[in-house]
């Protein structure tokens, strides 16, 4: 059993403070230093739990992060990210728009187009960007591990590469390969296994009555960090209070939620809308049922990826 954390009065306040609205945020287009003075590198970051790769961690408004952190981020068409790598895993969930991904080695590319649900996880120190070539602004959710946060290595930044080399991932014309699970390069091999495409994946219908799309973790991408599903939860659904011994978090990206948490026979809840968020700290006796007349699509992160605990029981 958990104890009240002593930094809240009540439990009410508690779940108050784990919860990000979308509306009491706001779109920081300053969030990466190293944008500044690339007008085509510009975007917005919305940060709900951790900086995500910006070193803005000091923002109040922001959870702190346990194993992930999630952010939005805002992108016009004609943008770009420049090329670059880390030692974290990161994954992009789009949202809204068309995303393209490219991934680098030795001055070959492949890229991936990526639409609303689809995913990619950005795999540990392999050179990656993205773009947007479409005719509307990408909306996306970005979750990187906390495990060594160190800052972004750049490859092909316009400060240091001309920018038409920047803007192709550092791929010469002619070196830029599409994204085929097919294909004989190990780069296009190596990306077949990071890539979800929500409209392939197998769709897990569990007996309390909603469904499991498992996106990273056993079933989906290999990973060793967190599980990643999309729920799809119909109107009057909801489970019994369940815990876990790491954190998680619920961001809704359709329809409405009600999160509940449970403390010393107490029980509180809030609802959610779209692009609102609950994180609830591990060992919180927490549920989730959608009151809403329509479903509600829920993109759900748990803090490891080690096989499922919970067994969910209809409430
Ligand atoms: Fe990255």
């Amino acid at each position: 059993m958990t104890v009240q954390d002593p930094n809240f009065t009540t439990l009410a306040d508690e779940l108050k403070a784990h919860t990000g609205r979308f509306t009491d945020k706001q779109f920081d287009w300053k969030a990466f230093p190293s944008n500044v003075g690339f007008d085509e590198l510009a975007r917005a970051q919305m940060r709900y739990i951790g900086a995500g790769g910006s070193p803005k961690v000091g923002d109040a408004s922001t959870l702190k992060p346990d194993h992930f952190t999630l952010s939005l981020i805002y992108k016009e068409p004609g943008r770009y990210a420049a090329c670059h790598s880390h030692e974290i895993e990161e994954s992009f969930l789009v949202i809204d728009g068309a995303l393209v991904v490219g991934w680098e080695r030795d001055g070959e590319v492949v890229e991936v187009n990526l639409g609303p649900k689809d995913m990619i996880l950005n795999a540990r120190d392999v050179g990656h960007g993205f773009r947007v070539d479409g005719v509307e602004p990408v909306l996306m959710t970005i979750s990187v591990d906390v495990g060594k946060p160190l800052p972004p290595v750049y490859l092909y930044h316009p400060k240091e590469h001309p920018a038409e080399l920047a803007r192709a991932f550092g791929a010469e014309p002619g070196k830029t390969l599409k994204f085929d699970p097919k294909g004989d390069h190990p780069l296009q091999k190596l990306m077949a296994g990071y890539v979800v495409r929500h409209a392939e994946l197998e769709t897990h219908w569990e007996n309390a009555g909603f469904t499991r799309k498992i996106y990273c973790g056993p079933g989906g991408v290999e990973t060793d960090t967190c599980r990643k599903e999309m729920l799809g939860i119909p109107s009057r659904v909801g489970v019994k209070p369940f815990s876990r011994d790491v954190e998680d978090a619920f961001l809704v990206l359709e329809g409405s939620l009600i999160v509940g948490w449970e403390e010393n026979g107490e029980q509180v809840e809030v609802e959610l809308g779209p692009r609102d968020l609950v994180k609830t700290p591990a060992g919180r006796r927490h549920w989730f049922r959608n009151n809403g007349a329509g479903h509600a699509t829920v993109w759900y992160i748990v803090g490891s990826a080690e096989p499922e605990t919970v067994t969910f029981e209809a409430a």
